[in-house]
């Protein structure tokens, strides 16, 4: 393997997948996003766009100031307010970059920008020399690039290189393109830009038609050197293409693929849960990589040949991408250096506080549950992490439900340090529950989701409980894990209603 065969892996989870539909994370969730993206090897974290507002501002230059090997960079539009905001938000990383695109087709020229193509070239030259004078690392992305007519592309990426881009990036933005036009598009900018050679092509593709993955992969046989993806392929619409996919992809057919790149792929699992728990997008089960089937082997065919060569019907092994075999782990009589050996096991590197919250919640699971299971202390885990530093807290929940009277809630909550109990009614033990915490906390916020899913088999099992609420178009999603489903579901609101607390004390401070 050579230099020139090496896989430059942008994440942009922070950034596209942080775009989406009720994606939104705070400044806490970002930071532990950054934090296992740095860990897995990732080469630039794009940590967001500066001047979509101060709480993004701030994210960027958070993560800047902690940033450790993984270059930092920041999103910008064609603008010198843009492109300063972001050179201030990333200057704080010993590696940091500044992102800046314009859309290049003739559709988002002439109706997105209204701009002739002559004054877009002339705004790539400027943008780009202007971000240049701020700081050494700049790339610059032609968006709808795919969509964009060939000659007006390599003058486009001619120009961005000769102002001083270093790392171009040709979007396939509505994810329209198939793998063998996009290849021929990279090529085609290979052979024809005279400067392409002073600078990395990359791709970044969306997966509107399912190709996002397959398209990248193309892209680079043809001479792209940077992916730009996701985890679990998070992002606008149909997503981007997914890191998990892209980086096991190139592993599995090195074969075929032969090209490297800096990425741990045991820390792949891990790092989907997390991105999962905090944003509330479960991943669906038959995904590729980190679903809950994808080292399933259901049928008696499959099993038996898995029994007597595990490569009959695997292709990769569920240890490359961090997946044990679930395992009893601990019962109730485990002590705390065997939970937080299983916690630094499962890829966890808690503070001692941190521990000791999980270790009394796992003791209190332990009494509950018989078999205490590796995706059981997960679930408490991100549970954990998630309810940590909340003004509105849980503390107990006693219902009365079942077929002869109406259900009824008694609650308990902190609100900014106080004590308040309620007892609501309602249609059913999930409405007395939610009434009961809008009698506590009164908001207007709408309930858009609701959602339960088992964490292990059996009728013991964990429960995780998936809420989404919206508020005046802020869109919050919030999640609760515990044996009783009804325990789970009030955490779970609770924990999108903090959220959604954050999202107004950045937009509105007088509402609070
Ligand atoms: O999809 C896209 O074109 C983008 C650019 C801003 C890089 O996300
Ligand atoms: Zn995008």
């Amino acid at each position: 393997m050579t230099e020139s065969n090496r896989i430059v892996i942008f994440d942009t989870t922070l950034r596209d997948g942080e775009q989406s539909p009720g994606c939104s994370m705070n400044l806490e969730e970002k930071l532990k996003v950054a934090v296992i993206l740095e860990e897995m090897g990732v080469d630039v974290i794009e940590a967001g766009f500066p001047v979509a507002s101060k709480g993004d501002f701030e994210a960027v230059h958070t993560i800047a100031a902690r940033a450790g090997k993984a270059a930092i960079c920041g999103l910008a539009r064609a603008t010198k307010g843009d492109i300063q905001g972001c050179a201030d938000a990333v200057r704080a990383a010993p590696r940091h970059r500044i992102h800046t695109f314009i859309s290049t087709s003739p559709l988002h020229m002439k109706y997105k920008l209204q701009m002739a193509p002559e004054r877009v070239l002339e705004i790539v030259s400027e943008s780009v020399a202007f971000a240049r004078s701020l700081v050494e690392d700049v790339e610059w992305s032609a968006e709808d690039g795919s969509r964009t007519e060939p000659d007006f592309l390599c003058r486009c990426v001619e120009a961005a290189i000769k102002a001083g881009a270093r790392t171009i990036n040709i979007p396939d933005t509505v994810g329209y393109a198939v793998p063998d036009e996009y290849a021929a598009l990279i090529a085609m900018l290979i052979n024809r830009v005279p400067n392409i050679d002073q600078a990395v092509l990359s791709v970044h593709c969306h997966n509107d038609l399912g190709l996002a993955v397959a398209n990248s992969l193309a892209a680079v046989q043809a001479g792209a050197r940077q992916v730009e993806c996701t985890i679990n392929g998070l992002g606008e619409r149909a997503g981007n293409a997914a890191m998990e996919e892209i980086v096991m992809g190139l592993r599995t057919r090195a074969d075929r693929l032969p090209f490297h790149n800096g990425i741990r792929t045991e820390l792949i699992t891990r790092a989907s849960r997390l991105v999962s728990a905090i944003t509330g997008i479960s991943v669906q089960p038959n995904k590729a990589i980190v679903g809950k089937n994808a080292f399933a082997h259901e049928s008696g065919i499959h099993q038996d040949g898995m029994l007597k060569h595990a490569q009959t019907y695997e292709i990769m092994t569920p240890e490359s991408v961090g997946l044990n075999k679930s395992t009893l782990v601990l019962g109730k009589h485990s002590g705390r250096a065997a939970f937080k050996a299983k916690l630094k096991d499962l890829g966890y590197d808690l503070g001692d506080n941190a521990v000791e919250e999980a270790f009394v919640r796992f003791k209190d699971l332990a009494d509950r549950k018989k078999d205490v299971f590796d995706e059981d202390i997960q679930a408490l885990v991100d549970d954990e992490m998630v309810s940590a530093d909340q003004r509105i807290r849980f503390v107990s929940l006693d219902l009365h439900c079942g077929s002869k009277a109406p259900a009824k809630a008694d609650l308990e909550l902190v609100i900014d340090g106080a004590a308040r109990q309620v007892s609501a009614g309602g249609d059913g033990p999930v409405d007395a529950t939610f009434n009961a915490i809008k009698a506590l906390f009164p908001h207007t916020a709408d309930l858009q989701l609701y959602q339960v899913h088992a964490v292990t088999e059996g009728t013991d099992a964990q429960a995780e409980v998936t809420v989404r609420l919206s508020e005046q178009g802020k869109t919050v999603i919030g999640q609760g894990a515990h044996t009783d489903t009804l325990v789970a579901s009030a955490r779970a609101y609770v924990h999108a209603l903090n959220k959604l607390l954050v999202k107004r004390e950045k937009t509105a401070p007088e509402a609070l």
